[in-house]
């Protein structure tokens, strides 16, 4: 592993209208990918989007129907590949069984759309966002429960859980979801490499990846991460990926982004108390208006007798607590879970959520928004002239948020 972050700011990319952004991972609301579909729009740049598809009620997986596709397009502000991109497997009688590989090798006829919309010399940058793969099967979730959520009677060890066989199955899953997607990606868009790369023009793969982040903690930035994070190992394979890529020629990246609240990250309850110092990062980054105003956000959303300094200091509390020290080595990432520091992370995760006036609407949320846009222009930027495979983006770069 080599540590490698992003210190300054890469050049404004020279991607303009024409040039194009293929999205691979559906775009849901408040997810990461929504930062650099904004960032390229505003660019000019044309969106392709791709769906992970739909499940009938007998459990098949399907491609989105005409409303579900319109609503979709719309909101992506692009066409969308409509062939169903789920990876992973699940243990449903009636699943297909078909691999991601295999669904991959189905983009190709979507391939050829995106080379239409290369007709003359554009560049290319294709985004990953794919992460997931819990087996569908109804035993996992409790399970899962307890081991994201578990305090008391209910806490439940990740490293009980991930050492058992269903755990191992898990972690099958992940792999495929979270990093072999990348791989089958790279591989199935060859031809578009050939026929962009023939024009002079460039072709760059940016993935979204997680190895924890730089947040600062008692007025200095230190590393730290979510515990326990179990797609940890299949995230270190997604950077094991861009690296062989890279040695092949290939620009393919993989920015470790900060944590933030979105659907897929709502299950981890205690993820976003590294959110909370970014509002001290923005201003010490030289504040602004961006900051001002996330603040002024932020300040709006909070409960009756609740102030963003305090929100600030009981976060910073739990992040430099001597419990979270034994969390801090980067080289032993992911950890598991200890009782002490789950009921320490939940407890406090709970505290800080209740200082806002509406659960629905949080303090975490403005902090998220301000951090995809950043982490979307990061990525945009330095997919130009990629020069690495594997970068941290951490709260003193989101500055540009
Ligand atoms: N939320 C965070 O704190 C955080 C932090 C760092 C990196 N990331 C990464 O950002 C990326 C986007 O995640 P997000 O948090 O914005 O959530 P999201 O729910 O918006 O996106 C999840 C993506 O994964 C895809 N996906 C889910 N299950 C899949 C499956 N079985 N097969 C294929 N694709 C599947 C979805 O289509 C979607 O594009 C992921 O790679 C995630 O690991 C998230």
């Amino acid at each position: 592993m080599n540590y490698n972050p992003m210190r300054n700011l890469p050049a404004v990319a020279g991607y303009k209208s024409g040039d194009v952004l293929l999205l691979c991972g559906e775009l849901f609301g408040r997810g990461y990918a929504n930062g650099i579909v904004e960032e390229a729009r505003q660019r000019g740049m044309t969106i392709i989007g791709t769906t992970v598809g739909r499940r009938t009620g007998e459990g098949a997986l399907r491609p989105l129907d005409a409303e579900e596709l319109a609503a979709a397009e719309e909101y992506l502000g692009g066409r969308i590949i409509n062939i169903p991109l789920e990876a992973g497997f699940d243990m449903e009688p009636d699943a297909s069984g078909v691999t991601v590989a295999e669904r991959l090798k189905g983009i190709k006829p979507g391939a050829a759309e995106v080379e239409k919309e290369l007709p003359v010399a554009a560049n290319l940058l294709i985004v990953h966002s794919m992460a997931g793969g819990i087996p569908r099967a109804r035993l996992f979730m409790p399970l899962l429960n307890r081991v994201f959520k578990g305090q008391g009677e209910k806490y439940l060890a990740s490293s009980d859980f991930w050492g058992g066989e269903l755990g191992k199955l898990c972690d099958l899953s992940f792999n495929e979801v979270t990093a072999d997607s990348f791989a089958h990606l790279i591989e199935a868009t060859a031809g578009l490499r050939g026929t962009v790369e023939g024009k002079d023009c460039s072709v760059a793969y940016a993935a979204y990846g997680y190895h924890g982040c730089e947040v600062l903690i008692d007025g200095a930035y230190r590393w730290q991460s979510y515990t326990p994070y179990l797609q940890g190992w299949a995230k270190m394979r997604l950077e094991e990926h861009a690296r062989t890529a890279w040695e092949q020629g290939i620009k393919a990246t993989v920015f470790n982004a900060p944590e933030i609240l979105t659907n897929s990250s709502a299950l981890f309850l205690g993820v976003e108390i590294s959110l909370y110092p970014l509002l001290a990062a923005l201003e010490k980054e030289g504040g602004g208006a961006v900051a001002a105003s996330v603040r002024a956000e932020c300040a709006r959303l909070l409960a009756e007798g609740a102030t963003l300094e305090t929100m600030l200091a009981r976060a910073n509390d739990y992040l430099a607590s001597s419990v979270m020290a034994d969390f801090a080595d980067l080289a032993q990432w992911p950890h598991h879970s200890t009782r002490e520091q789950m009921e320490l992370m939940l407890s406090r995760s709970a505290e800080l959520l209740a200082m806002n006036a509406n659960p629905k609407d949080i303090v975490c949320g403005a902090l998220s928004g301000a951090v995809f846009r950043g982490v979307g222009r990061l990525m945009l930027d330095a997919s130009w002239e990629p020069s690495a495979p594997v970068w941290w983006l951490n709260h003193d770069i989101m500055k540009y948020a």
